[in-house]
């Protein structure tokens, strides 16, 4: 018998999620059946969406039960096996949750080939963030040589490897991203052409002063004022690329809508809403490229790594409200 510790929603949260939101339980697991594996989890993946799978509303996916294990996506070994597919030892990503083992019947689980890189990046710039910056940038953004890209989040996970994935395909990059050192980052480190420090400086003013003649792709990670910004200084035929709208995913009240979108009909412009799970029979591809332009310095991978058990799940996740990591936040266990 093996036995685990693990995460459980107490209860659904208004704002942000703090101890009362979480029970960590410890149990045994059953014995592993025909067709099983029992996996040890070595890094849990930490996502803002996670914050909105806590609420009891429709979304792309249901959201996590009261009293369920959190759902989350790990890095994990194989410790015991009746599946054909899978041998003691193998290296697997899936969604086994806020877990110390997990037992699966190996649907949506995959091999993950630490000869290529480490785990962290597995769960970065090859895993969901990375097929999340490639698909959003590529085939939503339609991105072409030589054009303007404003990416906000621009440290974070997605956001750091929309801005590289630009620069190595010509275009020029403007990121957004919370405080000097965030910004020194981006522009010293990650090639960035600018960056806009959002906490200190009036996003609006420094788009114009940067883009004097607008933005292509503007690849929205926040929404709210940044995006209005962004709103107040396209040009023609450009495409706002829908990912995700961070500042609003904590607030109990709806925020107004965004004031400056009739600046979407004066500029031809588009705005395109997209979920990175519609690609899934496409991350092959972009895995291929993202490791070859890793292979190659043409991208960076940042992981922020926090080491700690499960019980440490429900401070991490907050970070990434506070921006407090840079890169892809990753729990080890
Ligand atoms: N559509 C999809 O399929 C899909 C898939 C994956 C992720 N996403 C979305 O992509 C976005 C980025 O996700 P990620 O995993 O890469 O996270 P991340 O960027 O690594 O971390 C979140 C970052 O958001 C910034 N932030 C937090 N609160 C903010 C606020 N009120 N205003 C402005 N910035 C704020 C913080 O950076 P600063 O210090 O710079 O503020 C923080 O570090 C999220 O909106 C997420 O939901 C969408």
């Amino acid at each position: 018998m093996t036995k685990t510790q693990q995460v459980r929603l107490a209860q659904r949260p208004t704002g942000l999620t703090d101890a009362d939101t979480w029970d960590v339980t410890t149990e045994e697991l059953p014995e592993l059946g025909d067709g099983q594996i029992l996996v040890k989890v070595a890094f849990i993946s930490l996502d803002p969406a996670m914050r909105g799978w806590l609420n009891d509303v429709r979304s792309y996916v249901p959201p996590v039960g009261l009293g369920e294990v959190m759902r989350s996506l790990d890095i994990a070994t194989v410790v015991e096996t009746n599946h054909p597919d899978f041998a003691v030892g193998d290296t697997v990503s899936g969604l086994f949750g806020v877990t110390e083992y997990a037992i699966s019947d190996g649907r949506g689980v995959q091999q993950v080939d630490l000869a290529v890189a480490p785990g962290p990046t597995w769960l970065g710039a090859l895993g969901m963030p990375g097929m999340t910056a490639y698909f959003g940038l590529l085939e939503v953004g339609k991105l072409k040589a030589g054009e303007t890209v404003v990416v906000s989040a621009a440290a974070g996970a997605v956001g750091s490897v929309v801005g590289q994935i630009a620069k190595a395909k010509g275009a020029t990059v403007i990121g957004i991203a919370g405080g000097a050192q965030k910004c020194r980052l981006l522009t010293e480190e990650l090639g960035f052409d600018a960056a806009i420090d959002y906490r200190d400086e009036d996003v609006l003013r420094r788009l114009r002063e940067l883009a004097p003649k607008g933005i292509d792709i503007y690849f929205d990670n926040v929404g709210g004022e940044i995006l209005d910004a962004a709103l107040a200084n396209l040009r023609r035929g450009a495409r706002i690329v829908l990912c995700g709208a961070i500042s609003a995913y904590n607030a109990d009240t709806l925020p107004p809508g965004p004031s400056r979108y009739m600046s979407l009909l004066v500029h031809r412009a588009s705005m395109t809403g997209f979920v990175v799970f519609d690609y899934a029979d496409r991350y092959g591809e972009a895995v291929a490229d993202i490791a070859k332009w890793l292979s190659e310095g043409k991208i960076k991978s940042r992981e922020h790594v926090v080491e700690g058990g499960v019980a440490r799940f429900g401070e991490t996740l907050n970070l990434l409200f506070s921006g407090g990591n840079t890169g892809k936040l990753v729990l080890a266990l």
